[in-house]
């Protein structure tokens, strides 16, 4: 088995990344695939008996199939609440690209889709000059851009989403309502729709059902857009 992977950025932090995710893999599993979450660094973990604890990860764990240990799911985790690079720097860990991409292989060959969260937005260092973008641009994986309705979300949308599809295909966005509601957020959401140079794929409101559940399937059959 080796499965389809999803890259789930953001037009920044806190933008409804972790939310989308978990609504893809509880629609892939209700649609009965086998789907795992992938925190490949987390940043802002708490210290448990069984050793650092992300909330992201845990809850891409809790949506996704069984079958998969918390560290298959977060290979790196760091404690402080600070952008990951500078987090590893800390305690002395150089994010290893071989260990990203062999947790990514393990889970992969476990799963029909692996749904994978990167920290922050497109852009986020890793280590040295890699980043996020050259990671998952390297992998030629399908991007699905969340874009956090919030004042200034319009220019943070085009800006990743020209960069994104310049690198890889880019799925798609989801628009994702944040608190509190921005006003005209509808007027915001016409100027996306003929700005961006992707499909708006699902829009998630404010405060939806914890079940949530989005099947991105239908996403991937439609033609690849265009960079713009
Ligand atoms: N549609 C929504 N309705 C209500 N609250 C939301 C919605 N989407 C996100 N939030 C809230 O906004 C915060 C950020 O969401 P989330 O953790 O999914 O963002 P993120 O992009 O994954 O953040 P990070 O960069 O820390 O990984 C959370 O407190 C979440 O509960
Ligand atoms: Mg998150």
């Amino acid at each position: 088995m080796v499965a389809q992977t999803l890259f789930v950025t953001g037009t920044d932090t806190e933008v409804g990344k972790t939310r989308v995710a978990c609504a893809l893999l509880r629609g892939l599993v209700a649609a009965g695939e086998r789907a795992v979450g992938y925190k490949p660094v987390a940043s802002g973990c708490d210290k448990t008996p069984q050793g650092l604890r992300n909330e992201d990860a845990l809850a891409l764990m809790a949506a996704g199939s069984p079958g998969f240990t918390y560290d298959q799911i977060n290979p790196y985790a760091f404690e402080p609440a600070i952008a990951p690079h500078i987090a590893a720097a800390d305690v002395g860990v150089m994010i290893d690209i071989e260990r990203l991409d062999g947790a990514h292989e393990m889970l992969a060959q476990q799963a029909d889709w692996v749904v994978v969260e990167g920290a922050g937005g497109w852009h986020v260092p890793l280590a040295g000059t890699l980043d996020f973008a050259t990671w998952a641009s390297d992998h030629r994986w399908p991007v699905v851009l969340v874009v956090g309705m919030r004042l200034g979300c319009v220019n943070h949308a085009l800006l990743s989403a020209r960069a994104i599809a310049a690198r890889t295909r880019l799925l798609g966005w989801v628009a994702n309502t944040l608190p509190p509601v921005q006003p005209r957020l509808d007027d915001n959401l016409a100027c996306l729709d003929t700005a961006m140079p992707a499909p708006h794929c699902a829009r998630v409101r404010l405060d939806p059902p914890a079940g949530l559940a989005i099947d991105p399937r239908p996403w991937l059959a439609a033609p690849a857009s265009v960079s713009g």
